[in-house]
């Protein structure tokens, strides 16, 4: 009776101590998120070359500030979940490499493709984005500073980060990231078309 007793109670710290790590683990809240992207012949009316840069990077922050793209690049150690951008469930870490600790890999979970009969999201390059590169809690205009940093983009020039938006298969699974996530506004195409327009016309950052 006392043992059994002792389960409960021992359980109930358990689960009190794991809510206030959660509530501790909570980043920010997800921002609005975007369900489509204008098209680029929209910005070509922009006379102003600086305002037209402006605009195009307000329209790609759409995709870098979704949910899709922030959970992976936290400002924690831990990944967030769902278009609440809640933390990671089971808790994980970044570990040595970003591919989580040692006994529990992020390839564990997450394999090469999406598994719709879990949940589980997919990816043969799956894994959590370094601390230099996190983008929750940032405003865009900082993401834009941080973005063209090459101390903090893994040292990518313009070309190679254009190349990244457009073409990289990390990126892109944020269209087609399986169960009941909300797919990234757009299409890859249309996002990695703004980018470089936006990189031509002065790559200019939002203030603040
Ligand atoms: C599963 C985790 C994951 C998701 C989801 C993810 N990223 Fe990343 N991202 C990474 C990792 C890991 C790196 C570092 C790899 C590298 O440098 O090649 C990275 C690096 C980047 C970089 C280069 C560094 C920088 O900050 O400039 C860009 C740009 C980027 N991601 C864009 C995106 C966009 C856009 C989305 C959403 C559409 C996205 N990522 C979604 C994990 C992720
Ligand atoms: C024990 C299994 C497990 C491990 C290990 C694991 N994950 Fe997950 N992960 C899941 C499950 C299950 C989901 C889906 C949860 C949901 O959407 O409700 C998920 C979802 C995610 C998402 C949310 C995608 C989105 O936009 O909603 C990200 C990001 C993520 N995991 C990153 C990671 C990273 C990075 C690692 C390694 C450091 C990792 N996970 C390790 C099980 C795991």
């Amino acid at each position: 009776m006392s043992a059994l007793r002792l389960t409960a109670a021992a359980a109930l710290l358990l689960a009190a101590a794991a809510g206030a790590a959660i509530a501790a683990g909570k980043d920010v809240a997800a921002p609005p998120m975007a369900a489509s992207l204008k098209p680029l012949s929209d910005f070509a009316a922009i006379k102003d070359r600086k305002a037209r840069s402006l605009a195009l990077f307000q329209e790609v922050g759409k995709v870098l500030q979704h949910p899709r793209c922030l959970n992976c690049h936290p400002r924690t150690d831990r990944p967030t979940q769902t278009d609440t951008m809640r933390p990671h469930m089971p808790w994980v870490v970044r570990g040595d490499s970003g591919m989580g600790a040692p006994g529990l890999r992020c390839q564990t979970c997450h394999h090469d493709r999406n598994f719709d009969p879990a949940g589980v999201p997919g990816n043969p390059k799956w894994q959590l984005a370094p601390a230099e590169m996190a983008w929750q809690g940032k405003t865009l205009g900082e993401i834009c500073v941080q973005i063209k940093d090459k101390s903090r983009n893994g040292g990518r020039s313009m070309p190679e980060l254009i190349h990244h938006m457009a073409e990289d298969e990390l990126v892109g699974w944020g269209w087609n990231p399986g169960g009941k996530r909300t797919p990234a506004p757009g299409t890859q195409a249309q996002f990695g078309a703004l980018f470089e327009a936006w990189a031509k016309s002065g790559a200019v950052c939002p203030a603040g």
